[in-house]
């Protein structure tokens, strides 16, 4: 997919403010400081569209980006922000919640992952919650660039060890760096898929 335009929409405090759209609707979460902002402005080719930082907790709103006017890609707040006060925690948690729970529009959210760090449990939690939900989704390992080639394999196969612990099937797994835009062109293959298969139920 080209990315003809990539605009920010609008930050929602909740997912009841969220826009009134029925375009595909497309969301990051994962830890805070996985690289979810970062994600977005590599696949979009749009640096500083979604705002990053080297400090946690840099996203505490649900923001929009409306994407070539016929999709939104929806930067959410990370969970498991340990420095945040329990009040600003419980917050973020009823925003993400609230949204994976809520929002309709939601096509595919794309859990990520730091693919450097084994399992964690916030992360598997979350994905249990997903799944049994019915939540569609997707994993995504940030970071590539960070592990040597065997390094990140075997990361990577841990990994899907893990989930096949408790899940028959894996979900679609993407591996990513924003650093080298390493698996950029094969998420944006996936989501146009996915863009093209409603468009066609929608003219039926
Ligand atoms: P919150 O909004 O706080 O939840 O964080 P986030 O998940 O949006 O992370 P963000 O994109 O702000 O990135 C966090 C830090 O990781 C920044 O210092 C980024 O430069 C760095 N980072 C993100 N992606 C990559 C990557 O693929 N490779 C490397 N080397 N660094 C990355
Ligand atoms: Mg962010």
């Amino acid at each position: 997919m080209i990315i003809q335009s990539a605009k920010f929409l609008i930050s929602s405090p909740s997912v009841a403010k969220c826009p009134n759209s029925n375009v595909p609707e497309y969301a990051f979460i994962g830890r805070s400081n996985v690289g979810k902002s970062s994600l977005i402005n590599c696949i979009t080719g749009v640096k500083g569209l979604a705002m990053t930082s080297s400090k946690p907790g840099k996203t505490l709103l649900i923001n929009y980006f409306n994407i070539n006017d016929s999709w939104h890609l929806v930067d959410l707040p990370g969970y498991g922000f340990a420095m945040a006060g329990k009040k600003t925690r419980e917050r973020l948690e009823e925003m993400i919640y609230g949204y994976v729970n809520h929002r309709e529009q939601l096509t595919c959210l794309f859990v990520l992952i730091d693919c450097r760090h084994k399992a964690q449990k916030i992360d598997l939690e979350f994905i249990n919650y997903l799944g049994e939900n019915g939540i569609p989704f997707s994993l995504i390992f940030t970071k590539a660039d960070k592990l040597s080639k065997s390094a990140l394999k075997i990361q990577i196969e841990n990994y899907k060890n893990t989930l096949l612990e408790t899940w028959e099937e894996l979900p679609p797994i993407f591996i990513t760096s924003s650093e080298t835009g390493k698996g950029k062109e094969e998420i944006l293959t996936y989501i146009e898929g996915i863009n093209e298969q409603i468009q066609c139920q929608r003219e039926q």
